[in-house]
């Protein structure tokens, strides 16, 4: 009995660690990403283009800023499917309503959501992030994913690393 729960603990820690490895590897590669001397249009491009090769359930990656002096995000950098929804009015879908709540939003199945801007029947659950300059929200990072239930803390602590190295670029 005994022999076995340290089976299973060896595993349990094994499983812990390979993931922690994984996280630092993808910050590693994207602290390379952004102190590479490059537009920062091209830096946020290869972001997207890293994160959507990466990370398995990453299906949709892109940038949206705000527009201007308009009340209205912008679709900036993306990898994946071609979207109409390039503009963005504050407060509505996931997006313009995390341009005015400041905070993260993550939607394990965006059938349940009422306020929610489809971008194809395969999207099962999307996060996103703020992204902030000077305390501004100036925009932020959003991701769709095929599978439902499939974002957990992991991917917001990952995700707001970047936004927060990305801030610096930007300022
Ligand atoms: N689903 C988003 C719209 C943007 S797409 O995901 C690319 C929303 O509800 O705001």
């Amino acid at each position: 009995m005994l022999f076995h729960n340290n089976i299973y603990f060896n595993f349990a820690f094994s499983f812990n660690e390979y993931t922690k490895m994984e996280l630092k590897v993808l910050k590693q590669e994207i602290d390379r990403i952004i102190s590479s001397e490059d537009s920062n249009e091209n830096t946020l491009q290869k972001i997207c283009d890293y994160l959507e090769r990466t990370v398995s359930y990453y299906d949709w990656v892109g940038f949206y800023f705000k527009n201007g002096t308009k009340n209205e995000l912008k679709l900036a950098q993306y990898t994946g499917e071609e979207t109409e929804h390039t503009i963005i009015p504050f407060g509505k879908g996931i997006c313009g309503q995390v341009a005015m709540s400041n905070e993260n939003f993550v939607v394990q199945d965006v059938s349940e959501q009422e306020n929610y801007i489809s971008c194809g029947w395969k999207v099962k659950s999307e996060i996103v992030i703020p992204i902030f300059v000077n305390e501004k929200n100036i925009g932020q990072i959003d991701i769709d994913s095929h599978t439902a239930n499939i974002f957990t803390e992991k991917d917001e602590l990952l995700l707001e690393y970047i936004c927060k190295k990305i801030a610096l670029i930007l300022n």
